[in-house]
């Protein structure tokens, strides 16, 4: 679904990533995990086209599209939830899925996919035409991977998104995206929270300071002593 090969990106003259190597296959649930500042909202600017890619490839979907606009990576069927959320404080939460909807040129109608994320997330149903911005921390959390999913990606690609999130919330946030992989969706989830992600993911990387130290089996991961120095 998505392969980088050796990819690097610069800020200004200073290189940030460092030859990443990284893939996800179909059906995967697959963390990239690294503290602040390890490059991992830098990576998922460079997958998304936010970021330039100077050397090494992208491929998405068997296409290489190292540099193609965000907005045709979207349309490959890539739903994104950036670091963040970024959601449209102003606008109603029916207008930013649908906006996501759009971006991977969502098939099956709209209502329909309103209906469906209504039933994963069910407090969603009564709130459609509520203004995002005055949704609570977590519900807004949750409107970011429905904006993420109503389009029906085959792969979705979050960064950080339990970031600001009480630990319920987190317990609760990965259940739902656990639940999504099962479901037939690819998940690359970039976090810092190394304990969780390999509790719920099938394999991981690790990223220091714009390189990957260390990649394999989240059982694998969890036992390393690496990881263990590192995070947990
Ligand atoms: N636009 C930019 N210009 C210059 N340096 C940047 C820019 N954005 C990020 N950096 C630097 O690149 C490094 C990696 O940043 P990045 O945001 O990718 O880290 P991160 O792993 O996502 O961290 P966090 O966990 O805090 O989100 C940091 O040292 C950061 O200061
Ligand atoms: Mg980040």
């Amino acid at each position: 679904m998505i392969e980088l090969h050796r990819v690097s990106t610069v800020y200004g003259s200073v290189p940030m990533l460092r030859e990443v190597t990284l893939s996800v296959s179909e059906g995967e649930f697959v963390c990239a995990l690294g503290p602040n500042g390890a490059g991992k909202s830098t990576m998922f600017r460079a997958v998304t086209a936010l970021v330039r890619i100077v050397s090494g490839t992208l491929t998405i979907m068997g296409r290489e599209v190292q540099n193609l606009k965000t907005e045709n990576i979207a349309a490959l069927g890539v739903g994104l939830v950036p670091e963040g959320r970024r959601l449209f404080p102003q606008l109603t939460v029916r207008e930013n899925l649908k906006i996501g909807y759009d971006a991977v040129g969502g098939t099956g109608g709209l209502d329909k996919r309103l209906a469906d994320m209504a039933d994963l997330f069910p407090w969603m149903r009564d709130r459609l035409s509520q203004a995002a911005g005055t949704l609570s921390g977590g519900e807004q959390a949750m409107v970011a991977l429905a904006r993420a999913l109503i389009g029906t990606p085959r792969l979705i690609i979050m960064d950080e998104p339990s970031l600001g999130l009480s630990p319920r919330l987190i317990d609760e946030y990965f259940k739902i995206t656990s639940e999504i992989n099962r479901r037939g969706t690819t998940v690359l989830l970039i976090e810092q929270n190394a304990e969780m992600c390999l509790r719920i993911a099938h394999r991981g990387y690790f990223l220091v300071k714009g390189r990957i130290v260390a990649a394999g089996s989240a059982a694998d991961l969890m036992q390393s002593d690496e990881a263990r120095r590192l995070y947990l």
